[in-house]
């Protein structure tokens, strides 16, 4: 990630990189910027005006809090640290700096999610009622040993890596908190994974929208799928454009109800897809963040508090567990 948000900066054109930091040498090769193995090295000496964190979950919190209170704006991967109390960490520290405070939960800025906002926001569509989500993708041979599913360094599994975008562009969807209803969080397949490969959820908005949630990572196959049902007509958003194109391609489709089946037959109505095959998300974010900084504009995405709202989610989720796996 530190990549693909250097290379969007350097798109942008309006960041000058000074400095860039891994605790591997290697991880940086091939890149003229100044190098940093230790992080609060590299901001005293850089004294950046910014900083980019996408570190492991584990650092998140004390690099962010770091660089807020000495003054500087940042912008930090998700998940917002391992738990609900890094997030509330972070969060404080941000209001007592009074300095800028971005998440990147870079799904919001895909294609397709910014065409299913605008439509839900349109009311063409009615009002939302449900919606059920799909976000599972394929561990392979190496899955089980990375840092991701190391609690120690991530804090938890899929849900926390994956299922947290998904639950984030829930809320975001229905402009609404959740509660959790039920929830199952489990070792299906990898049984001696330290983390989940998978989470099951049915949560409610605060609006009484129900809402369902499978995040897996035994799907065997990348896949992201979301069914939003509303009372006038559906959306379905299938696939997510990213670089590997292994979550196919990215579209919307649209229903708008038709009773008297004017526009087509019961069941298999006249329906409408966009599809997309560019994926803009990284820059979307970097520009809010530069507009933020530089133009004093106001934070839309990815703000402290809806961190906090999502990591309270997943810490009630991961609370209906039974047994004992993080
Ligand atoms: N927005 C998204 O869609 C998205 C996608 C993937 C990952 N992420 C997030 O980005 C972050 C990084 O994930 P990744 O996939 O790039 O992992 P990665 O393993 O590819 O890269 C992480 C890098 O951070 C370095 N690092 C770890 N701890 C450090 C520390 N204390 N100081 C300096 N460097 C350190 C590692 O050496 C490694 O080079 C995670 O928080 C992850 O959840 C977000």
């Amino acid at each position: 990630m530190g990549a693909t948000r250097y290379q969007a900066m350097k798109r942008h054109g309006g960041f000058q990189i000074v400095a860039l930091c891994d605790t591997r040498l290697d991880h940086m090769e091939g890149y003229r910027e100044a190098k940093y193995q230790e992080w609060k090295e590299c901001i005293d000496a850089c004294e950046p005006q910014a900083v980019v964190v996408c570190t492991f979950n584990m650092a998140i919190p004390d690099v962010v809090c770091y660089a807020l209170q000495r003054g500087m704006a940042v912008f930090s991967e998700k998940p917002p640290g391992r738990t609900l109390e890094d997030a509330v960490r972070m969060q404080k520290a941000q209001q007592e700096t009074g300095t800028i405070l971005k998440f990147g939960f870079n799904h919001r800025a895909h294609n397709s999610i910014i065409e299913a906002k605008a439509l839900i926001d349109s009311k063409l569509l009615g009002d939302v009622v449900c919606i059920r989500g799909v976000y599972g993708k394929a561990g392979n041979s190496e899955f089980q040993s990375e840092w991701r599913n190391n609690p120690e360094l991530s804090g938890g599994g899929i849900l926390l890596d994956q299922g947290i975008h998904m639950l984030d562009l829930m809320c975001y969807l229905t402009d609404s908190d959740m509660h959790v209803i039920n929830g199952e969080v489990s070792n299906l397949v990898w049984k001696e994974m330290k983390t989940e490969d998978s989470a099951f959820a049915m949560l409610e908005t605060d609006k009484g929208q129900q809402i369902s949630l499978h995040s897996s990572a035994i799907q065997w196959r990348h896949k992201f799928d979301m069914d939003i049902i509303c009372t006038n007509g559906y959306i379905a958003l299938n696939g997510l454009l990213t670089s590997t194109r292994s979550y196919g391609e990215e579209s919307i489709t649209y229903y708008r109800k038709d009773l008297g089946m004017k526009t087509g037959r019961l069941g298999k109505p006249k329906e409408y897809t966009m599809c997309f095959d560019e994926d803009f998300s990284w820059d979307i974010e970097m520009n809010e963040f530069y507009d933020v900084v530089m133009k004093g504009k106001e934070l839309i995405n990815g703000r402290p508090e809806e961190a906090v709202r999502v990591m309270k989610i997943i810490k009630e989720i991961y609370g209906y567990k039974q047994g004992d796996v993080r």
